[in-house]
């Protein structure tokens, strides 16, 4: 019975499900449980690696790019270069008496009603002043809180013995693909452009996860890096999606606090500029795909861009894919990022490793360029011991920006010396260049397995007289075929014990159940989403047929045991309907 339906959310009945039957739970329940830490069993597992397995149908195979695995703590370096030491925050208040601690910005979204992007745009002062303007109270004490304070919600630690060589866990896994960028643009031949891809474990130190699945402290994400040349941006997938529609909720509608969506096609959206690279289109239709895949309607799915102060640190552009579910409104399962070439140009800058590309012409081009020299009769005297190193400095730098410096502002800065014209002769020669030396521009889509699983749980789940169904779409449910025998007597469960290892050494995922009324066996079935009931009776021993029967509509077929294996192939293919798997059932 689940009347439960009409008066619990389906949030609730999710969890309550998933917990029952062991797709996932909260973690270290013996020890009472931590929040924002979630253990998944086998039912989850199973359905999580098959949306991941989507991932990697859609994105790493058809596309041709690269996955790697790399370390989940990183060196301070690391993060510090990335921006996440000075940018990975969050603002928290903690409450004076029961010192429990909250997100500030959450609070305000829902004790005040202030909008998620007014909440994200205020400073401390402003969050404070708001909480007290607005009266806001601990909702777990009713005491008053602390100021606000700035929490860094990387998880930090120590490598090694020695406690000054500090490591962090990684927020995302998308800096395991910068570091190694040299590396893996060799293996991928030297060629722009190009992909990698990572699906692993990350650290969140949420403030306060009361989410579940949605907000965890430790998830998997899926990054997604892939560089380009920029001035050979176009993407040559374009011509597959061009005509896909995208529902945008564009910046500057948000801030005329106008939440109107606009319906456009891919190449709409480029060419009125809503979306500045044509990878990242493609990769924003190629992602509301993946999710019709997993069951959410398009209609249930939007893009909506973040403003400049919600923007990432090293975001130009981005927009957030988000799915509407019951309990929590708009729900962020992935983001779309155009992060440039601001990753690698830091780790440039912070380990002084070349991270340009060299891209050769097709031909040499001749071009005319400054040659500077510097005259040691003039810097001589000025500088005296210090003009040698000048000189050094001087061969280092860009010809053209000092030329250009020198010419519009009659001096150029050489770090703290200040080179005048008459310490240098700048002549223009004429040179033949070879190719370019640039830094790779990079689009970023990045998705969360974890909340991908709950989304694609809330909408599978339905209830059809009085009974719970989960109606996953047949290529990620957990377990593909249940096989049972009508009754455990009269050599039955032996036949369909026969079926159960023919389907299992034909690589199905199956499950044998002998236990209870069929009816109730298939009720189970259906409440963990297996889309096949494949059931060994009296008139299989007569003519190796079995019934197959189709979970979400409860209709069977009379199939052949020889053909089955080659039927459903096809059918979790989506080569195949229902109906082709044999003869309907009469009566
Ligand atoms: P939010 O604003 O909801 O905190 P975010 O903007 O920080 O999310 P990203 O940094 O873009 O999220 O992370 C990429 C993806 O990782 C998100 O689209 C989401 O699916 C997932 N994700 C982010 N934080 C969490 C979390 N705490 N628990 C589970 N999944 C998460
Ligand atoms: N990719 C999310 C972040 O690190 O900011």
């Amino acid at each position: 019975m689940v009347d439960e339906a009409k008066t619990r959310d389906k949030f609730t009945i999710i969890n309550e499900l998933a917990r029952r039957r062991g797709f996932f739970w909260k973690s270290y329940e013996i020890y009472g449980g931590v929040s924002g830490f979630v253990t998944y069993g086998f039912l989850g597992a199973k359905l999580k690696q098959n949306i991941e397995k989507k991932v990697r149908e859609l994105f790493v195979n058809k596309l041709g790019i690269l996955e790697i695995e790399s370390p989940i703590i990183a060196p301070s370096k690391v993060f510090e270069a990335s921006g996440h030491v000075d940018h990975f925050k969050e603002p928290m208040v903690e409450c004076l008496k029961c010192k429990r601690r909250f997100r500030a910005d959450h609070l305000l979204q829902e004790f005040a009603k202030i909008s998620e992007v007014e909440a994200e745009k205020l400073s401390l002062k402003e969050v404070e002043e708001a909480i007290e303007k607005h009266e806001i109270r601990c909702p777990e004490c009713g005491g008053i809180f602390d100021e606000p304070k700035y929490f860094l919600t990387m998880f930090k630690t120590t490598i090694g013995p020695y406690s000054e060589a500090i490591g962090y866990g990684r927020p995302e896994a998308a800096q395991g693909i910068f570091v190694e960028f040299r590396r893996l643009y060799e293996m991928a031949r030297e060629k722009l452009p190009f992909g990698v891809i990572q699906i692993g474990h990350v650290l969140r130190n949420e403030i306060s996860p009361r989410q579940g699945l949605i907000r965890s402290r430790e998830f998997t994400i899926i990054d997604l890096e892939f560089f380009f040349d920029p001035e050979e941006p176009n993407c040559f997938l374009l011509i597959d999606f061009e005509n896909e529609t995208l529902r945008l909720l564009l910046a500057e509608n948000k801030l005329r606090g106008s939440e109107e969506i606009i319906e456009v096609t891919v190449n709409e959206a480029l060419e009125k500029g809503y979306i500045k690279v044509e990878w990242q289109a493609v990769f924003m239709a190629l992602a509301k795909k993946l999710l019709v895949g997993l069951g959410v309607p398009a209609e249930k799915q939007r893009f909506i861009e973040k403003l400049p102060w919600e923007k990432a640190h090293y975001a130009l552009q981005s927009f957030d894919q988000e799915i509407y579910v019951e309990r929590w409104g708009w729900v962020e399962v992935s983001g779309h990022a155009y992060r440039t070439d601001y990753d690698l140009k830091r780790h440039m800058e912070f380990s002084g490793v070349d991270m340009r590309v060299f891209k050769e012409h097709e031909k040499p081009v001749e071009r005319e360029q400054a040659v500077v020299k510097p005259l040691m009769a003039k810097l001589g005297p000025v500088f005296k011991e210090e003009a040698a190193k000048i000189v050094g400095l001087l061969s280092e730098a860009d010809p053209e920006e000092v030329d250009v410096s020198i010419e519009k502002n009659g001096y150029y800065m050489l770090g703290k010396y200040k080179v005048l014209p008459e310490y240098v002769e700048i002549t223009r020669q004429k040179v033949k260049e070879r190719g370019r030396r640039f830094i790779p521009y990079v689009v970023e889509p990045s998705f969360g397995s974890d909340r991908m699983v709950y989304v694609a749980l809330e909408y599978a789940y339905r209830v059809k007289d009085d009974r719970a169904i989960l109606s996953l779409p047949r290529d990620i449910a957990p377990i593909q075929v249940g096989v049972y025998p009508l009754v455990s007597k009269d050599g039955l469960p032996g036949k369909a014990l026969q079926v159960y290892k023919t389907l299992l050494n034909e690589g199905f995922m199956v499950e044998y159940d002998e236990a209870g009324s069929i009816g109730r066996r298939y009720a189970r079935a259906d409440e963990i989403g297996i889309p096949l009931g494949v059931t060994v009776d009296y008139k299989t021993l007569e003519d190796n047929t079995v019934t197959v029967r189709d979970r979400d509509s409860w209709k069977q077929v009379r199939s052949r045991i020889e053909e089955l294996p080659q039927l459903l192939h096809k059918y979790f293919r989506w080569k195949a309907n229902f109906e082709d798997l044999g003869k309907p059932l009469e009566g």
